[in-house]
């Protein structure tokens, strides 16, 4: 994929770097301590998540005309974690002081889903959704779906025994099950083409929002940092545990426009599938992960928190848009398709 298009002075300086430099310059250095002390919402801030993932996406598949060797750059790693260290300030700031009881782990879990009270994306795509709208959904989502499972994974290696056997058998659906085409990134592609929609990884980059990134780059974080593990898993429990009836909704929503079942594979599948993970995330994955090692219950739960939360953001960015008449979307070329 192509580099994206900066948005702002830290985008830059870094996507000059990258293109033409083998390591960072003090110019880059110094735009990124000045964002790191921005008093805007780092969550919201478009120049901080795009830089942001671009440093994560250099552990993924990379940029043309971007040195591999990039990836372990002491600098870039240095810069990457003043940043990361706003976003999760602000991250603590969102999901506020997340209560631990003696109740099983997978119970904790189910009360905080329960006590979500952000607004229902599926309800509104299921209901009111248009196909102009449904393009910039896809859009924003695709920024997460066309890497989908790829950042959890990395917390395989950091696990052992009952918890690391339960989170492969869920990554392994996400993956297909070993065939290609049942991959769910791929099944995403395929929603994406039928409507109208270049599905290309890291093609519609420009046009997601900052809410699109501080999404993915929250589960890069936990996934990346082995400090973290619990956090991963319990993002991972709360993905899983609030899946299988919003997909539903999702399905009707493409159906009431008149698409098919070779559409609506992709949240037919999770229905089904999400319905069996539940299970698996919250008591076998989790619940042996604090059974192993209580310490990390209040990591397992906040990462759920951050899932929930940052479910919030983003909706509250597209529902917030569409009530005012506006495109969700940074130029908004597609609601004019
Ligand atoms: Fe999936
Ligand atoms: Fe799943």
């Amino acid at each position: 994929m192509q580099l994206p298009e900066p948005r702002g002075p830290l985008g830059e300086a870094l996507g000059h770097d990258l293109a033409t430099r083998t390591t960072l310059s003090a110019a880059t250095l110094e735009c990124a301590d000045r964002v790191s002390d921005l008093a805007t919402c780092a969550l919201t801030d478009e120049d901080l998540q795009l830089s942001l993932a671009v440093c994560y996406e250099l552990h993924y598949r990379g940029f043309d005309g971007v040195d591999d060797d990039w990836e372990w750059d002491p600098a870039l790693l240095r810069l990457r974690a003043g940043l990361e260290r706003r976003h999760l300030a602000a991250l603590r700031t969102l999901v506020g002081t997340v209560a631990v009881t003696d109740e099983p782990i997978d119970r904790q879990l189910a009360a905080l889903i329960a006590a979500d009270d952000g607004p229902s994306l599926s309800t509104y795509m299921a209901k009111t959704g248009t196909l102009a709208q449904w393009r910039e959904y896809l859009t924003v989502r695709s920024v997460y779906h066309l890497k989908e499972a790829d950042p959890h994974t990395f917390a395989v290696p950091r696990l052992s025994g009952r918890a690391k056997a339960a989170m492969v058998e869920i990554q392994a659906d996400e993956y297909g099950g070993g065939s290609a085409e049942r991959m769910h990134s791929e099944l995403f592609a395929g929603l994406m083409r039928d409507l109208g929609l270049d599905s290309t990884y890291g093609a519609l980059w420009d046009e997601a929002p900052a809410a699109a990134f501080a999404s993915v780059n929250t589960m890069s974080l936990f996934g990346l940092h082995r400090r973290w593990r619990g956090a991963a898993l319990g993002h991972l429990a709360a993905v899983e545990m609030t899946s299988s009836e919003p997909s539903r909704r999702y399905s009707a929503g493409l159906r009431r426009l008149g698409f098919d079942e070779r559409t609506t594979v992709f949240y037919d599948e999770h229905v089904e599938a999400d319905a069996v993970h539940e299970q698996i995330a919250s008591v076998d994955m989790c619940g042996s992960l604090v059974a192993d090692d209580p310490e990390l219950t209040d990591d397992v739960l906040f990462g759920a928190a951050c899932s929930l939360a940052m479910d919030g953001v983003a909706a509250h960015h597209l529902l917030g848009a569409w009530e005012t008449g506006r495109s969700a979307l940074r130029g908004a070329r597609l609601l004019a398709a």
